[in-house]
């Protein structure tokens, strides 16, 4: 089980349990946090773009190109920037990713 921690847009930290094969985006989604999602996992939008924690995105195996070239699209992307459909949780214990504040849900909220 891996504990996700997010940093909402104000400031405020809520924690979600994800458990075996979840991926960040719908975990985020289940939990009812902003983040759109557009496409889906097919790397043609940025709508899932997360913040990570420093120490978490070292956790993290490397963007692959395709993600990296979507991050670039990505509005107030930092260099902790990963796109959380991209971002399978198995084997991590922890992630806390910061919500960036343009974000959206499907609803447009
Ligand atoms: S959901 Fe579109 S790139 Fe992640």
């Amino acid at each position: 089980m891996t504990r996700v921690i997010f940093i909402e847009r104000d400031g405020n930290r809520r924690s979600v349990d994800a458990g075996p094969g979840d991926r960040l985006l719908d975990v985020a989604q289940n939990a009812g946090e902003p983040l759109e999602g557009t496409c889906e996992g097919q790397m043609a939008c940025s709508t899932c773009h997360v913040i990570v924690e420093a120490e978490d995105f070292a956790k993290l195996p490397p963007a692959v190109e395709d993600e990296e070239d979507m991050l670039d699209l990505a509005a107030g992307a930092t260099r902790y920037s990963r796109l959380a459909c991209q971002i399978w949780l198995d084997g991590l214990d922890t992630i806390t990713v910061r919500i960036p504040p343009d974000a959206k849900n499907m609803q447009g909220r």
